[in-house]
């Protein structure tokens, strides 16, 4: 992304400089005031690369430009310092950098970004924006979820409704395993879709009952069968313009465990509005795996801790 930016603000300052400026400048300015337009335009092109953040227009930008037939899939994932997540997040990048045009948003669970977060993402090649939040004290019921939200504001601040890229958007957990066709099911999303999970609710799959017509009926799950929306974070997506125009649906953090997905779905859609995908809900294309704690009973003042793992 930052590699991408630079590249076209690059090429779009060069040609506004002389333009605005044009003939005229050339004959009126000394060579020193030349030299001094030519320093300033290098040092705002090394602050726009060095602080691409700030600059949420140009992001902009750069992210439509990267693609123009196709919805962009904007996946936002919160992850958090640990001695797997490098080894988590480059397995996301391996399926992920797969996907045309998909534009990964990755909120640490921190103070600030970090570099092991940050490198990954430039050597990942997939195009992204690299944000951070840390979580309050107690998040074991809701972990992700300042992280998502940031990334929901993200969009709303990077994007009017009005000229939006056709997209969608997608909450995937660093820890997941994700097929590639899942991401071609959720890309013509109209309001919001949805499909299986496996491994969840004490299951080998959750699912959305789908009756004759084709329309969501309810839910197959074991666990609070009775919320509103009895689906796993990795089970939907939602269109980017009703993301857009619902700017106050956000996960709530004031509401039980299991009940984040209703909390953020309620707001935007109605059961019957949903649009089943994986084959009418019948197919299993992402997995909710859990990766275990490695096992460092050997390591106690044994490896080099200055190797990053
Ligand atoms: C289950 C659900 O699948 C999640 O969507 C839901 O957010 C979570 O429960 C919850 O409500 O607590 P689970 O596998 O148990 O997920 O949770 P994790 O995978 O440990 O965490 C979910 C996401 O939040 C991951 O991407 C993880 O990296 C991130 N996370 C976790 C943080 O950002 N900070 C933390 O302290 C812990
Ligand atoms: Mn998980």
């Amino acid at each position: 992304m930052t590699m991408v930016m630079a590249t076209i603000d690059v090429a779009s300052l060069h040609t506004a400089i002389p333009h605005t400026g044009g003939i005229k400048a050339s004959k009126v300015l000394s060579m020193k005031g030349r030299t001094l337009l030519l320093l300033l335009s290098i040092w705002i092109l090394l602050y726009i690369a060095r602080y691409p953040e700030k600059f949420p227009a140009l992001k902009f930008r750069s992210v439509v430009s990267e693609t123009t037939t196709i919805p962009i899939i904007f996946v936002i994932t919160p992850t958090y310092a640990r001695l797997v997540q490098k080894a988590e997040l480059t397995r996301l990048t391996l399926a992920f950098r797969q996907v045309p045009a998909l534009h990964w948003i990755v909120v640490e669970d921190a103070l600030q970004k970090t570099q092991v977060v940050r490198n990954l993402l430039q050597r990942s090649g997939i195009p992204y924006t690299h944000l951070s939040i840390q979580s309050l004290k107690d998040v074991r019921k809701a972990r992700g979820t300042l992280q998502r939200n940031l990334g929901l504001s993200w969009l709303r601040e990077t994007f009017y409704p009005e000229d939006a890229p056709e997209g969608v958007v997608y909450f995937a957990d660093d820890d997941n395993t994700y097929s590639l066709e899942i991401f071609e099911e959720m890309r013509y999303t109209k309001k919001v879709s949805v499909w299986p999970v496996a491994f969840v609710g004490g299951l080998r799959y959750e699912s959305v009952k789908v009756n004759m017509e084709g329309k969501v009926a309810g839910w197959f799950v074991k666990i609070f069968p009775s919320r509103s929306f009895a689906i796993d974070m990795a089970g939907f997506a939602i269109n980017l313009k009703l993301i857009l125009e619902k700017r106050t649906a956000i996960f709530r953090l004031d509401v039980a465990a299991g009940y984040q997905e209703p909390s953020l779905l309620q707001d935007l859609v109605t059961m019957e509005e949903l649009e089943p995908k994986a084959d009418n809900c019948t197919k299993i294309l992402v997995w909710h795996t859990k990766t275990q704690t490695p096992n460092l009973r050997n390591d106690k003042n044994f490896t080099d801790p200055n190797v990053e793992v």
